[in-house]
Order: C-alpha cells, then structure tokens, then sequence
C-alpha cells in the first residue's frame, strides 16, 4: 500500500529522506529565484512614462521633505467608488521611475495621482500659498514659505545623479540648470497669463511643475487598456 510504501521506504531511511527532500526542495527554491536573475527588477514603465524632468524632480524631492504624503496617497485602488471619483486605477508601470514610491497610505486630503491637469498652475500657487482660498474648508496646512525658499540646482543635480545610479535612464549629457531654467519659465509664463508674479527659482514652481506631470503620462497607455 502506498502509505506503507512511504513509511518504509522513505521515513525509516533518514539519510536518503534527507537528500530527497533537500532535492525537493531546491527544485521548489530555484523556480522562484532564477527568475530573478533574467527578468528586469522593478516594473517596466508603461507606454509614454518619462523620467522626471529636474524641475519635476525637485519638486518631488519638496513633496517628500514636506510631508504631503502624510494626507495624500498616489495610488487609485480598483474600486468604483475610487475610479469614478479619481479616474482610472493605476497600473505599476506607471510608477517606474518613483523612487521611492509615493504610494502613502493616508488620505486626509485627495489621492493625487492622477492630479496632473487637474487645475490650472495658478489654481496650484494659490492653494499651497493658502488652501483656504481655493477650498474655504480645507485643512491643508498653508505652505507659504515655498513662495521665498530655493531650489538649488545643485541639489537637483545631485537628485539626478542619484536617481542615474539607481538605473533611470537620463542622458549623460542632461543640462540640469538649462532645464530648470526652461521649465520654470514656462510656469512662470503662465501664472502671469494668470495675473501671479513669480520667482522662477522658488520651491512653489518645482512642486507645481511636479503635481502638473502626476498621472499625465501613460494616459493613452492606459485608455488602450494596457
Ligand atoms: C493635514 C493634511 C494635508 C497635508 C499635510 C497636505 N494636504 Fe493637500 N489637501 C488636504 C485636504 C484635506 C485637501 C482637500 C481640500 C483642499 O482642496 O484643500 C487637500 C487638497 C490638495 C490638492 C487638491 C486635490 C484635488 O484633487 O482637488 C492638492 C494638489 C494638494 N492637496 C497638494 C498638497 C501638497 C503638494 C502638499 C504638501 C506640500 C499637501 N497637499 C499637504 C490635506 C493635506
């Protein structure tokens, strides 16, 4: 019987049960890890995911150092109660140049990963400088201080490089200053469309330049189902 067969044969002989399991086992260990060693860690980005440009990552670094993530998750689950309210649930490839992530796993305030486009750059300048007048309810602590403090184009670069080494593909080559000064002219083109006057080199630009590309990309990718 196959239950004798087991105990004599396999049980009563320590040793070859041992090399047998040991065998056994393996198998079992090396079809989870040889894997690892093929495929490329992380997710793969989705159709159309850039990088960060250095004004966006600086603003990213700004949303970290000020604690947004503490009322505001990055991440729309997929229920209906959170897609008709946020839009489209996110796919991982849409994260795969968040390092690290910015999931979060508090909402006091909205999720805010697909708030790109959402509002208009003034709309953003005026709630951070104080919430209550775009949202006269809001408990979003006021931020005013972005409008005074700094970017320091060497910390973004420094950001840049860092982000290079953990394998973000930004080119060799990348102007960090030239490229914060573009981008933050263009923002601050346009909250003077607006009536606003801005400094380019104020952390309130880099954060918005940030919240303007969340969710922004992919989006073709993700309409097609992917
Ligand atoms: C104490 C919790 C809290 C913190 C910290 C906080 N927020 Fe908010 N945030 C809220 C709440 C509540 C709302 C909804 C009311 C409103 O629009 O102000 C909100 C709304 C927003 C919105 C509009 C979202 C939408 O879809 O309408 C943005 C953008 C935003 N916050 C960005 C930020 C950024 C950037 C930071 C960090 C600099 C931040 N928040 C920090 C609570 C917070």
């Amino acid at each position: 019987m196959a239950e004798h067969f087991h105990r004599r044969v396999l049980e009563h002989r320590a040793a070859l049960f041992a090399v047998l399991t040991t065998i056994g086992i393996s198998i079992g260990g090396l079809v989870e890890i040889l894997p690892m060693y093929s495929a490329e860690l992380g997710p793969q980005a989705l159709e159309g995911v850039t990088p960060y440009t250095p004004l966006e990552l600086a603003g990213r670094d700004i949303y970290v150092s000020e604690g947004c993530y503490n009322c505001h998750s990055q991440m729309i689950r997929p229920f209906r109660a959170e897609t008709m309210r946020y839009g489209t649930w996110s796919r991982a490839g849409e994260y795969a140049y968040d390092r690290p992530f910015q999931l979060g796993s508090r909402r006091i305030g909205p999720d805010l990963a697909r708030v790109g486009g959402k509002y208009p750059d003034a709309w953003h300048y005026e709630h951070m400088r104080d919430p209550r007048t775009t949202s006269s309810e809001s408990i979003m602590p006021v931020y005013d201080w972005l409008l005074d403090k700094q970017v320091d184009p060497d910390d973004v670069q420094a950001s840049v490089d860092a982000m290079r080494t953990l394998g973000v593909p930004y080119p060799e080559d990348l102007d960090v200053p030239a490229e914060l000064a573009s981008q933050s002219a263009e923002i601050v083109e346009s909250l003077a469309g607006a009536g606003i006057q801005s400094a380019p080199d104020t952390e309130m630009i880099a954060l918005i330049a940030y919240l303007q590309k969340l969710g922004v990309q992919g989006r073709e990718a993700v309409k097609e189902g992917k």
